[in-house]
């Protein structure tokens, strides 16, 4: 598995960079080095965390701190991320907190599966494996929460288990680790923290400060912040990012800059809009209520439509973010502004 995250990784650079002479020979280079080298770097790169103690508070500790959960999800009025599923009651699309809408989650998986299913295996495999259950309306776009950069050991994840139980429930340990997905859970765990672990490192270390210029810069060739927020500073075309490298691994990070369209990120989807005097309008949708709907384009401004001159609106699959950093980044160019982004933890 982890060769197979440096492998995914390694394809990403090899196909994006054919296209650029300077980056192919350089970073491809770069990077097909890094398979051997990675082992004897990360060997000891993990620090060794404990928890006071597996319970429901250890939980709430590591979902509003270094599980970085509060980045994405909100619990009832606590929090202000919007990008997940509110995990309290929170209006209609989520009436019941986490710890009863489990039990209904659990119900439909068994009647797909034909066995019984229980709410603690609900949770218990989809922090295993995301993908095995995504809720309606959202993408697979939860970490792997067991990986790197979030990285949590098996027993923060029951801490944080218990924590989402009580939320509405009965925190219930015992249930949780009877779960056969608790095995698996903790085997893939397990794996990560032995001595073999392989971390995605870049080969060239990067000056964060000068991608920070380059982030920031508006007269550098690449000026990220024109639509991207760090830290209350930049626009808001695209998502906020001032903790990107807290809940994702170096190779999305990487094929996000590289390869804008392979993922698009749920909430930034871009549009085209043919109005009826036969304009083309293409940007982010940013409100829509009955009678309009507005788009951000690519520079940030912002269009308001009357829904009643639009004659067809066609969701697209090219992302607003330009594809062209490769081109314009020179290697060490785009190694500093890793280095940048990896501060934002
Ligand atoms: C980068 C954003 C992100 C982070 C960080 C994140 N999640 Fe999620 N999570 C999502 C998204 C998006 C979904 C909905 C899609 C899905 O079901 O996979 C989701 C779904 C869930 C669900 C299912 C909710 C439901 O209604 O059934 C739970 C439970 C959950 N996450 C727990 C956590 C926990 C615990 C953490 C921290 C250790 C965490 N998430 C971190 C994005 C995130
Ligand atoms: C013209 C606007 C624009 C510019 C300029 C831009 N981006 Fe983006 N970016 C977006 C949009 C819109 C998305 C979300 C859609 C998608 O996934 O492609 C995005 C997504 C991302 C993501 C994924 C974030 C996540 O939470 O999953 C990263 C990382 C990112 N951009 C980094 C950068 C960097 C670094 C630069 C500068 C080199 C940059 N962007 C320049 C618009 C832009």
């Amino acid at each position: 598995m982890q060769n197979s995250f440096v492998k995914a990784a390694l394809s990403i650079l090899q196909n994006s960079f054919v296209k650029s002479a300077v980056f192919a020979v350089g970073v491809c280079a770069i990077y097909i080095g890094i398979g051997e080298e990675i082992t004897s770097i990360s060997g000891g790169a993990k620090t060794a965390t404990t928890v006071a103690g597996i319970s429901p508070e250890a939980g709430e500790s590591i979902f509003w701190g270094k599980g970085k959960c509060h980045t994405c999800h909100s619990i009832g009025d606590q929090g202000s991320a919007i990008r997940a599923p509110n995990l309290g009651a929170h209006g209609s699309d989520f009436p019941l907190p986490i710890g009863l809408r489990a039990e209904g989650r659990a119900k439909e998986i068994s009647q797909k599966l034909g066995k019984p299913f229980t709410a603690a295996d609900y949770l218990v495999s989809s922090h295993y494996d995301p993908e095995f259950y995504v809720v309606s309306g959202y993408k697979n776009e939860m970490p792997v929460i067991w990986k790197p950069p979030i990285g949590l050991k098996v027993d923060e994840i029951l801490a944080v288990d218990l924590y989402l139980q009580s939320q509405g429930g009965e925190p219930n340990a015992e249930a949780l680790m009877k779960s056969p997905y608790f095995e698996l859970l903790k085997k893939a765990a397990g794996s990560q923290s032995a001595a073999t672990t392989v971390a995605f490192k870049p080969y060239l270390e990067g000056d964060p400060e000068k991608g920070k210029e380059i982030f920031f810069d508006p007269n550098s060739k690449t000026p990220c912040a024109k639509c991207h927020t760090v830290a209350g500073k930049g626009g808001k075309v695209g998502p906020e990012l001032t903790n990107v490298a807290g809940t994702r691994d170096l190779p999305y990070i990487i094929q996000s800059i590289l390869e804008p369209s392979a993922v698009i990120v749920s909430g930034y989807e871009p549009f085209l809009v043919v109005t009826k005097d036969g304009e083309f309008i293409t940007g982010v949708k940013k409100e829509e209520d009955d009678k309009s709907i507005t788009l951000a384009d690519s520079d940030g401004q912002r269009q308001k439509i009357e829904k009643s001159k639009i004659e067809k609106m066609v969701q697209q699959k090219k992302s607003i973010m330009p594809d062209n950093f490769r081109d314009l980044l020179t290697v060490d160019e785009f190694h500093n502004l890793l280095a940048f982004l990896q501060t934002l933890q």
